[in-house]
């Protein structure tokens, strides 16, 4: 307890000291990440949760409005018929074809097909009978079988894609429900939101090793995000801080039991003043925030809800296969990849009904070759199964794990609280007693399927002084120590086994004159708890120091120096680990200075910043010979800073992503992306066409359109919507949007003269009226205010009108009626099955004119006092400057009113 706070203080110190300068320097005109989504990536179900300011915190909701998501992708079709499905539907598919369907993937991520642990991918091909194989890099891949069979060109997707593909889905969900796109920046380890856009946080378990952080991040990047990872358990227990206090502090172990594996997480909550580093408000200032400190964790990787499923599918198999195997066409149902889907889910079923009953009966119609599955399970048969397949102690194993990892006992816990969808199992109960948990510290006071998504959406939150929201510190806590190992066979761990900051660990080098290398491996001690994974991380060459020191070295100067490297190693994202900086600081030693050393320092070009970081290759060896002015003394105060290449080469038994494998699969998932909206696209015009064929050929036996139409019209929208329909039938289903809207288009030009004849003739009576009363009020408007003008002017008073503007107005008017009045006329001429000689629409347009130019003079205030003589003299001049101003103005209307308008006279 005592190193670990005292390490974490002194990792904050430097945290704080950084993020002032960067504060100070970055952020004067700063505006932050403008929401906050969490995802809870589960082996069963995907949640997302939404911190927005304007919002209701909540969870996203899927299409079909629930709170989750099926963790399943599953393909339907192939080439311009293939569909992509997610979420429920995809799971719905697997019945039908499980070997096109993927579900709880989350299983394969960062696990080679050579690692240890062979029981994680046992289990996922045991679901559907999911076909792995090796991609280029080792890891664990599916194939996506062709119906045709022909195996040598089968589609093969890497677990990164399929997650990927997944979170992509909930997150373009996300960004509907918040009107707002997910930013790419890259959340660094301080408190800087990025550039407007949405955070993402994406939860793991506490046991993900860095490969497997990797992978899930790297499915991230491939769905458009750079999250911050936090384990579920530390999420959960934000999530449980956000409505608490703890004047005293006080220790929680989180018992989270889900579909994949189990977890238990001991928390301790307190709180503590700390030094607000709020950007907003520059300066220290103390505060109280609440201290989520992760003590210990325990897991096991196969306890969880999908193992219980499979416990029950192999029973109803051989309660199916004892009684009906020999009216099989397979030697079992188990050979059945369909039946075994169908009984998959049956046990799903049954196992939610034996949580609340001791017994379950299960009708299944049509498992395999048409027979019924008809059999009962009571609960003690269902636990006994379990105990035989050895998961009973698997559930209560992490709860004393955690408190051994936490150094203590279940006396120092306050309560246990039940999370996620297997603690309400009764076995799984049952377990925490076999652990010795007491009833009375069990709790059930958080939301067992929301706490750690929400935690998770919060926790990023606290990264973000823009979100006002209760001050939260959580520290996470990664379970294997990481130790470095020197080229000399020096060791030591720099990352132990407790919860920090993701803090930078800075390595120091003194007397460095060659490149060298490192490798970083997790701690012997952690081995035990790797489940197969390999302890080696990552072996990081660093360069540019033979480069740099060549000179030196060839002129025997390397004596003359001192040369230190530092090199910045951080955790980020969580449990991953990168070297960030590499820096090499050369300082002359006095004495013994000669021209090659000189040129190093760049002493002869003053006038380049001493302090300035530089990469090696220095260009002023000619005009360092030059000046050889410069004194000893002032070689002693220079040093020069130089930029070094670490780079890290992963030594896992999987390799994570190269950049260029990156972008092929980016690419991969931008282009069944782009398929799928085609698709969507193409389909919608081709219902539009099919659509508008029907209806255009009905309207050619629809009286009213018979009426408008002249039978050579009407032979040539039947002739037209024949050839569109044969077309359709012909290939039309191959066409691409752009065909069908082109053949719609040629079928919509016969049919739009028609239907303008028939709706102007329908609203012509009306629009006839309307424009009469409109040219007859403005008349009497005219002739009213020329009246009141008139009396006005005699009354020396001020009026409202002046004689241009009524003029202007009488003289529209009279130019509309002229116009009306020819209008129908010509009207009058035509027949029906003719195109109009006038439209509604610029009837319309001509009303709204005059109207609009009514209602704007009557608006109008009369100036109240009239001005003096003095005055008034002026204002004449200025009304007469007006005057000829609204003159001009008036002439410019006219002559773009007397432009030819695209009217039908
Ligand atoms: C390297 O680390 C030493 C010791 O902490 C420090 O004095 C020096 O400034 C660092 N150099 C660079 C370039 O960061
Ligand atoms: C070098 O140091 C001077 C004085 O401290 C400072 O003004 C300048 O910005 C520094 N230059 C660089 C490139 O850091
Ligand atoms: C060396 O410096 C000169 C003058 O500053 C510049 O023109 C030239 O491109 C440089 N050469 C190299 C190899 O950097
Ligand atoms: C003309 O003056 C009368 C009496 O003040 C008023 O009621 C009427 O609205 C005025 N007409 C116009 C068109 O301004
Ligand atoms: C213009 O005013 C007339 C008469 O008040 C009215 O019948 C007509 O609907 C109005 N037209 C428009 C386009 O506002």
């Amino acid at each position: 307890m005592v190193p670990r706070t005292e390490l974490r203080k002194a990792g904050s110190v430097a945290s704080l000291a950084c993020f002032v300068m960067l504060a100070l320097s970055l952020f004067t005109t700063q505006s932050a990440a403008m929401g906050v989504v969490g995802f809870d990536k589960g082996t069963e179900w995907t949640k997302a949760s939404l911190v927005k300011p304007g919002l209701p915190f909540d969870v996203v909701l899927g299409r079909d409005s629930k709170r989750k998501i099926q963790s399943c992708v599953a393909f339907k079709g192939w080439g311009l018929n293939e569909e992509r499905l997610f979420s429920t539907d995809a799971c719905s598919h697997a019945t039908r074809d499980p070997l096109q369907t993927f579900y709880s993937t989350k299983f394969l991520l960062g696990r080679g097909m050579e690692d240890k642990d062979a029981a994680a991918r046992e289990r996922y091909s045991s679901i559907y009978g999911t076909q792995l194989t090796a991609s280029e890099k080792g890891k664990c891949a599916v194939k996506r079988p062709h119906e045709k069979d022909d195996s040598s060109s089968v589609p093969v997707f890497s677990a990164e894609e399929l997650i990927g593909m997944e979170l992509e889905y909930v997150k373009e969900l996300a960004e509907e429900t918040a009107g707002e796109k997910v930013t790419l920046v890259l959340p660094n380890g301080f408190n800087i939101g990025s550039f407007g856009g949405l955070d993402t946080v994406i939860t793991v378990p506490a046991f993900f090793t860095a490969a497997e952080r990797q992978a899930i991040y790297d499915s991230a990047l491939l769905a458009g995000m750079r999250p911050r990872l936090v384990s579920d358990g530390a999420a959960v227990a934000v999530s449980y801080a956000q409505t608490r206090t703890f004047p005293k502090p006080e220790r929680h172990l989180f018992y989270d039991s889900g579909a994949g594996s189990t977890r238990a997480t001991v928390v301790e909550f307190s709180t503590k003043t700390i030094t607000a580093d709020s950007i907003i408000s520059i300066g220290t200032t103390q505060k109280e925030a609440t201290i989520v400190d992760v003590l210990g964790v325990g897991w096991d990787r196969d306890a969880g809800g999908l193992a219980l499923d499979l416990v029950i599918r192999d029973k109803l198999a051989s309660d199916f296969d004892s009684e009906h195997a020999s009216g099989l066409s397979t030697a079992s149902v188990r050979d059945n990849a369909r039946a075994m889907a169908r009984l998959l889910k049956e046990a799903n079923r049954v196992k939610h009904i034996l949580s609340a009953n001791e017994f379950a009966s299960s009708n299944v119609e049509g498992v395999a070759d048409d027979i019924d599955l008809r059999t009962s399970i009571d609960r003690e048969t269902f636990e006994r199964d379990v105990a035989a397949a050895g998961l009973t102690e698997k559930f209560s194993a992490p709860i004393a794990k955690a408190l051994k990892s936490a150094g203590l006992t279940l006396d120092d816990i306050s309560s246990v609280v039940l999370v996620g969808g297997s603690s309400r199992v009764p076995l799984v109960q049952a377990a925490l007693k076999d652990a010795g948990v007491p009833d009375s510290k069990i709790a059930q006071n958080v939301n067992a399927d929301e706490a750690a998504v929400m935690g998770a959406a919060f926790y990023g939150a606290t990264f973000n002084p823009q979100f006002r929201m209760k001050d939260i510190r959580a520290y996470d806590l990664i379970p294997y120590p990481v130790r470095i190992k020197e080229a000399d066979g020096r060791e030591e761990v720099i990352y132990p086994a407790k919860s920090y900051e993701a803090e930078g660990v800075v390595r120091h080098y003194n007397g460095i004159t060659e490149d060298f290398t490192f490798e970083l491996e997790y701690d012997q001690s952690a081995v035990d708890l790797l489940d197969g994974f390999s302890p080696k991380l990552a072996k990081v060459e660093v360069t540019g120091i033979s480069e740099a020191l060549k000179d030196l070295k060839e002129t025997n100067q390397l004596g003359s120096v001192e040369t230190f490297a530092n090199l910045t190693i951080v955790s980020r994202p969580l449990g991953t680990y990168i070297v960030e900086s590499a820096l090499l600081t050369v300082k002359p030693k006095p004495g013994g200075i000669a021209g090659a050393l000189k040129s190093f320092f760049g002493v002869s070009t003053p006038k380049k910043e001493p302090n300035s970081t530089q990469t090696g290759g220095s260009n002023d060896t000619v005009e360092a010979e030059k000046d050889s002015k410069i004194q000893d003394q002032d070689l002693l105060t220079k040093e020069r800073v130089l930029k070094l290449t670490a780079r890290s080469i992963p030594q896992g038994d999987v390799r994570p992503f190269t950049g260029e494998e990156q972008k092929r699969s980016k690419d991969r998932l931008w282009l069944l992306s782009q398929s799928a909206s085609r698709k969507a696209a193409r389909e919608e015009a081709l219902n539009v066409l099919e659509a508008f064929i029907y209806r255009a050929r009905d309207l050619v036996y629809d009286p009213a359109f018979e009426a408008v139409s002249k039978p050579a019209e009407r032979d040539a929208i039947s002739a037209k919507a024949d050839e569109l329909s044969s077309w359709v039938s012909d290939g039309g289903e191959t066409a691409d949007t752009a065909q069908l809207k082109l053949k719609k288009a040629s079928l919509e030009s016969l049919v739009k003269p028609l239907q303008t004849r028939l709706d102007q003739a329908k609203m012509r009576k009306s629009a006839f009226e309307n424009f009469a009363e409109t040219l007859r009020k403005g008349n009497v408007f005219v002739q009213e205010a020329r009246a009141n003008l008139t009396a006005a002017l005699k009354a020396n008073e001020g009026s409202k009108y002046s004689a241009t503007e009524l003029d202007s107005l009488a003289n529209t008017l009279e130019k509309d009626g002229k116009w009306f009045e020819q209008g129908v006329e010509l009207q009058s001429k035509r027949t029906p099955d003719e195109d109009p000689a006038i439209l509604v629409e610029d009837l319309e347009k001509r009303a709204k004119k005059v109207n609009d130019t009514i209602a704007r003079l009557v608006r109008r205030r009369i100036p109240k006092t009239r001005p003096d003589k003095k005055k008034k003299e002026e204002g004449k001049k200025e009304k007469e400057k007006e005057k000829e101003k609204e003159k001009e103005k008036e002439k410019e209307k006219e002559k773009e009113e007397s432009k030819p308008k695209h009217e039908e006279l």
